[in-house]
Protein backbone atom coordinates (compact mmCIF):
# COMPACT_ATOMS: atom_id res chain seq x y z
CA UNK A 1 0.00 0.00 0.00
CA UNK A 2 1.07 3.37 -0.58
CA UNK A 3 1.66 6.05 2.44
CA UNK A 4 -1.41 8.13 3.02
CA UNK A 5 0.09 11.09 2.17
CA UNK A 6 0.55 10.13 -1.89
CA UNK A 7 -2.65 8.60 -2.27
CA UNK A 8 -3.98 12.05 -3.21
CA UNK A 9 -2.18 12.29 -6.12
CA UNK A 10 -4.13 9.53 -7.43
CA UNK A 11 -6.96 11.99 -8.18
CA UNK A 12 -4.76 14.09 -9.74
CA UNK A 13 -4.21 14.79 -13.66
CA UNK A 14 -0.07 13.65 -14.04
CA UNK A 15 2.47 15.03 -13.85
CA UNK A 16 1.74 14.93 -9.76
CA UNK A 17 3.74 17.42 -7.78
CA UNK A 18 4.85 16.83 -4.09
CA UNK A 19 5.71 19.54 -1.36
CA UNK A 20 8.74 19.64 0.08
CA UNK A 21 9.15 22.57 2.44
CA UNK A 22 10.23 25.09 -0.80
CA UNK A 23 10.68 22.14 -3.23
CA UNK A 24 8.57 21.07 -5.55
CA UNK A 25 8.26 17.02 -6.62
CA UNK A 26 6.39 15.95 -9.88
CA UNK A 27 6.26 11.94 -10.52
CA UNK A 28 5.06 10.70 -13.22
CA UNK A 29 2.50 8.13 -13.75
CA UNK A 30 4.64 4.93 -14.46
CA UNK A 31 7.23 6.44 -11.90
CA UNK A 32 4.94 6.29 -9.11
CA UNK A 33 3.32 3.21 -9.73
CA UNK A 34 6.29 0.87 -10.29
CA UNK A 35 6.90 0.76 -6.65
CA UNK A 36 4.98 -2.47 -5.42
CA UNK A 37 6.10 -0.95 -1.71
CA UNK A 38 5.33 2.30 -1.78
CA UNK A 39 8.36 4.28 -2.09
CA UNK A 40 9.65 6.13 -4.69
CA UNK A 41 13.02 4.65 -5.21
CA UNK A 42 13.83 4.32 -8.55
CA UNK A 43 12.64 7.45 -9.66
CA UNK A 44 14.05 9.85 -11.48
CA UNK A 45 13.42 12.82 -9.81
CA UNK A 46 14.12 16.61 -10.55
CA UNK A 47 13.49 19.16 -8.07
CA UNK A 48 13.33 23.03 -8.38
CA UNK A 49 12.19 25.69 -5.93
CA UNK A 50 8.57 26.68 -5.49
CA UNK A 51 8.49 30.57 -6.33
CA UNK A 52 6.01 32.42 -5.17
CA UNK A 53 4.44 32.65 -8.32
CA UNK A 54 3.19 29.03 -8.13
CA UNK A 55 4.73 26.37 -9.63
CA UNK A 56 7.69 26.37 -12.12
CA UNK A 57 8.24 23.31 -14.19
CA UNK A 58 8.89 20.23 -12.53
CA UNK A 59 9.28 17.30 -14.44
CA UNK A 60 9.95 13.80 -13.52
CA UNK A 61 10.65 10.55 -15.45
CA UNK A 62 10.39 7.15 -15.38
CA UNK A 63 13.82 5.07 -15.75
CA UNK A 64 11.85 2.28 -16.95
CA UNK A 65 8.67 1.56 -19.38
CA UNK A 66 5.61 1.32 -17.69
CA UNK A 67 4.55 -2.47 -18.41
CA UNK A 68 2.26 -2.74 -15.44
CA UNK A 69 -1.54 -3.72 -15.82
CA UNK A 70 -3.61 -0.73 -14.72
CA UNK A 71 -7.13 -2.38 -12.84
CA UNK A 72 -10.47 -0.53 -12.33
CA UNK A 73 -9.53 1.18 -15.79
CA UNK A 74 -12.49 1.28 -18.38
CA UNK A 75 -10.07 1.91 -21.79
CA UNK A 76 -6.74 2.13 -21.87
CA UNK A 77 -6.00 3.84 -25.36
CA UNK A 78 -2.14 3.46 -25.49
CA UNK A 79 -2.31 0.32 -24.48
CA UNK A 80 -5.17 -1.12 -27.17
CA UNK A 81 -3.47 0.61 -29.89
CA UNK A 82 -0.55 -1.54 -30.13
CA UNK A 83 -2.85 -4.18 -31.71
CA UNK A 84 -4.53 -1.86 -33.75
CA UNK A 85 -0.65 0.03 -35.14
CA UNK A 86 0.03 -3.90 -36.29
CA UNK A 87 -3.26 -3.46 -38.59
CA UNK A 88 -2.31 -0.63 -40.38
CA UNK A 89 -1.44 -1.19 -43.74
CA UNK A 90 2.04 0.21 -45.09
CA UNK A 91 1.61 -0.77 -48.95
CA UNK A 92 -0.01 1.92 -50.95
CA UNK A 93 -1.95 -0.64 -52.66
CA UNK A 94 -4.24 -1.71 -49.39
CA UNK A 95 -7.23 0.68 -47.72
CA UNK A 96 -6.09 2.57 -44.73
CA UNK A 97 -9.73 3.16 -44.21
CA UNK A 98 -11.35 -0.55 -44.59
CA UNK A 99 -12.19 -1.94 -40.77
CA UNK A 100 -14.55 -4.63 -40.41
CA UNK A 101 -15.28 -5.16 -43.65
CA UNK A 102 -15.08 -8.30 -45.33
CA UNK A 103 -14.79 -9.69 -48.30
CA UNK A 104 -18.24 -10.99 -48.57
CA UNK A 105 -19.65 -7.99 -48.31
CA UNK A 106 -17.28 -6.20 -50.58
CA UNK A 107 -17.75 -8.88 -53.53
CA UNK A 108 -21.89 -8.26 -52.61
CA UNK A 109 -22.02 -4.77 -52.83
CA UNK A 110 -19.90 -5.05 -56.15
CA UNK A 111 -22.64 -7.68 -57.49
CA UNK A 112 -25.57 -5.11 -56.62
CA UNK A 113 -23.67 -1.65 -58.37
CA UNK A 114 -24.07 -4.36 -61.57
CA UNK A 115 -27.48 -5.17 -61.09
CA UNK A 116 -28.77 -1.29 -60.73
CA UNK A 117 -27.02 -0.99 -63.42
CA UNK A 118 -28.47 -3.59 -65.61
CA UNK A 119 -31.71 -2.01 -64.44
CA UNK A 120 -30.74 1.48 -65.39
CA UNK A 121 -29.75 -0.15 -68.78
CA UNK A 122 -33.00 -1.79 -69.80
CA UNK A 123 -34.98 1.43 -68.45
CA UNK A 124 -32.47 3.47 -71.00
CA UNK A 125 -33.73 1.05 -73.43
CA UNK A 126 -37.72 1.28 -72.82
CA UNK A 127 -37.17 5.19 -73.39
CA UNK A 128 -35.66 5.06 -76.58
CA UNK A 129 -38.34 2.67 -77.56
CA UNK A 130 -40.99 4.93 -76.44
CA UNK A 131 -39.39 7.84 -77.95
CA UNK A 132 -39.36 6.30 -81.30
CA UNK A 133 -41.25 8.45 -83.84
CA UNK A 134 -43.56 5.65 -84.90
CA UNK A 135 -44.36 4.89 -80.94
CA UNK A 136 -44.35 8.45 -79.74
CA UNK A 137 -45.47 7.46 -76.12
CA UNK A 138 -43.36 10.95 -74.75
CA UNK A 139 -44.79 10.52 -71.27
CA UNK A 140 -43.70 7.06 -71.29
CA UNK A 141 -40.34 7.69 -72.52
CA UNK A 142 -39.76 10.37 -69.99
CA UNK A 143 -40.47 7.99 -66.90
CA UNK A 144 -38.35 5.52 -68.50
CA UNK A 145 -35.20 8.08 -69.33
CA UNK A 146 -35.96 9.59 -65.26
CA UNK A 147 -36.00 5.63 -64.08
CA UNK A 148 -32.92 4.60 -65.76
CA UNK A 149 -31.18 7.81 -63.89
CA UNK A 150 -31.83 6.98 -60.77
CA UNK A 151 -30.69 3.40 -60.83
CA UNK A 152 -27.62 4.59 -62.53
CA UNK A 153 -27.74 6.36 -59.11
CA UNK A 154 -28.09 3.75 -56.79
CA UNK A 155 -25.05 2.16 -58.86
CA UNK A 156 -23.35 5.01 -57.93
CA UNK A 157 -24.54 4.98 -54.31
CA UNK A 158 -23.06 1.67 -54.01
CA UNK A 159 -19.98 2.97 -55.27
CA UNK A 160 -19.34 5.47 -52.79
CA UNK A 161 -20.22 3.23 -49.96
CA UNK A 162 -17.58 0.60 -51.61
CA UNK A 163 -15.29 3.22 -51.43
CA UNK A 164 -16.13 4.72 -47.95
CA UNK A 165 -15.50 1.23 -46.45
CA UNK A 166 -12.33 0.76 -48.45
CA UNK A 167 -13.43 -1.71 -50.54
CA UNK A 168 -12.85 -1.86 -54.19
CA UNK A 169 -15.39 -1.37 -56.83
CA UNK A 170 -15.12 -3.59 -59.91
CA UNK A 171 -18.17 -3.61 -62.50
CA UNK A 172 -19.24 -6.23 -64.14
CA UNK A 173 -20.31 -7.11 -67.96
CA UNK A 174 -23.81 -6.41 -68.60
CA UNK A 175 -26.36 -8.08 -71.32
CA UNK A 176 -27.77 -6.13 -73.76
CA UNK A 177 -31.89 -5.74 -73.42
CA UNK A 178 -34.16 -6.40 -75.98
CA UNK A 179 -34.99 -3.61 -77.94
CA UNK A 180 -38.43 -4.21 -79.08
CA UNK A 181 -41.67 -3.96 -76.45
CA UNK A 182 -44.56 -4.35 -78.40
CA UNK A 183 -46.45 -7.76 -77.18
CA UNK A 184 -49.21 -9.15 -79.29
CA UNK A 185 -51.69 -9.36 -76.64
CA UNK A 186 -50.52 -6.72 -73.99
CA UNK A 187 -49.48 -3.95 -76.01
CA UNK A 188 -46.06 -2.08 -75.43
CA UNK A 189 -47.25 0.26 -72.68
CA UNK A 190 -48.57 -2.56 -70.51
CA UNK A 191 -45.49 -5.09 -71.13
CA UNK A 192 -43.21 -2.23 -70.60
CA UNK A 193 -44.44 -1.55 -67.46
CA UNK A 194 -44.88 -5.47 -66.28
CA UNK A 195 -41.12 -5.98 -67.28
CA UNK A 196 -40.60 -2.98 -64.76
CA UNK A 197 -42.50 -4.35 -61.95
CA UNK A 198 -40.75 -7.55 -62.33
CA UNK A 199 -37.64 -5.90 -62.52
CA UNK A 200 -38.33 -3.77 -58.96
CA UNK A 201 -39.28 -6.80 -56.95
CA UNK A 202 -36.30 -8.89 -58.39
CA UNK A 203 -33.84 -5.77 -57.41
CA UNK A 204 -35.95 -5.71 -54.05
CA UNK A 205 -35.22 -9.63 -53.25
CA UNK A 206 -31.42 -8.91 -53.85
CA UNK A 207 -31.58 -5.61 -51.58
CA UNK A 208 -32.70 -8.12 -49.02
CA UNK A 209 -30.54 -10.61 -49.97
CA UNK A 210 -27.83 -8.13 -49.47
CA UNK A 211 -29.45 -7.61 -45.80
CA UNK A 212 -29.35 -10.91 -45.02
CA UNK A 213 -25.90 -11.07 -45.41
CA UNK A 214 -24.98 -8.48 -43.79
CA UNK A 215 -26.83 -9.37 -40.85
CA UNK A 216 -25.41 -12.92 -40.85
CA UNK A 217 -21.37 -11.25 -40.57
CA UNK A 218 -22.91 -8.56 -38.38
CA UNK A 219 -21.81 -5.73 -40.89
CA UNK A 220 -24.55 -3.03 -38.89
CA UNK A 221 -23.21 -0.21 -41.09
CA UNK A 222 -23.87 -1.68 -44.10
CA UNK A 223 -27.16 -3.44 -42.89
CA UNK A 224 -28.19 0.03 -41.61
CA UNK A 225 -27.51 1.49 -45.16
CA UNK A 226 -29.78 -0.61 -46.91
CA UNK A 227 -32.45 -0.25 -44.86
CA UNK A 228 -32.25 3.51 -45.12
CA UNK A 229 -31.40 4.24 -48.55
CA UNK A 230 -33.07 1.97 -50.16
CA UNK A 231 -35.62 -0.25 -49.09
CA UNK A 232 -38.52 2.05 -48.68
CA UNK A 233 -37.32 3.59 -51.89
CA UNK A 234 -37.59 -0.10 -53.34
CA UNK A 235 -41.35 -0.82 -51.99
CA UNK A 236 -42.90 2.49 -53.06
CA UNK A 237 -41.15 1.86 -56.96
CA UNK A 238 -43.19 -1.80 -56.59
CA UNK A 239 -46.35 0.25 -55.11
CA UNK A 240 -46.26 2.70 -58.22
CA UNK A 241 -45.54 -0.38 -60.79
CA UNK A 242 -48.14 -2.21 -59.60
CA UNK A 243 -50.96 1.27 -59.90
CA UNK A 244 -49.58 1.74 -63.68
CA UNK A 245 -49.84 -1.76 -64.59
CA UNK A 246 -53.85 -2.28 -63.26
CA UNK A 247 -54.72 1.35 -65.05
CA UNK A 248 -52.78 -0.08 -68.39
CA UNK A 249 -54.89 -3.07 -68.03
CA UNK A 250 -58.09 -1.30 -67.75
CA UNK A 251 -56.90 1.50 -70.43
CA UNK A 252 -56.36 -1.63 -73.31
CA UNK A 253 -53.96 -0.76 -76.22
CA UNK A 254 -55.46 2.10 -77.75
CA UNK A 255 -56.96 5.60 -77.00
CA UNK A 256 -56.68 4.61 -73.15
CA UNK A 257 -52.96 4.45 -73.39
CA UNK A 258 -52.63 7.89 -75.01
CA UNK A 259 -54.43 9.04 -71.79
CA UNK A 260 -52.09 6.90 -69.67
CA UNK A 261 -48.86 8.47 -71.34
CA UNK A 262 -50.41 11.65 -70.80
CA UNK A 263 -51.16 11.60 -67.20
CA UNK A 264 -46.96 10.15 -67.00
CA UNK A 265 -45.83 13.33 -68.62
CA UNK A 266 -47.07 15.93 -66.22
CA UNK A 267 -45.83 13.98 -63.20
CA UNK A 268 -42.39 13.45 -61.64
CA UNK A 269 -41.83 9.84 -61.32
CA UNK A 270 -39.51 6.96 -61.71
CA UNK A 271 -39.47 3.20 -61.22
FE1 LIG B 1 -32.52 0.72 -57.72
FE1 LIG C 1 -35.98 1.26 -58.81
Amino acid sequence: MLPNKYCSLFSSPFPSVIQRGNVDFSLSSSSFLNNSNGLISGVTVVSYPRKASGFVGVVLASKEPNHRPISNVVFEPFEELKKELLHVPSVPQVSLARHLYTDRCEAAINDQINVEYNVSYVYHAMYAYFDRDNVALKGIAKFFKDSSVEERQHAEMFMDYQNKRGGKVVLQSMLMPIAEYDHPEKGDALYAMELALSLEKLNNEKLLNLHIMANEVNDVHLADFIETEFLTEQVESIRKLSEYVAQLRRAGKGHGVWHFDLMLSNQLVTA
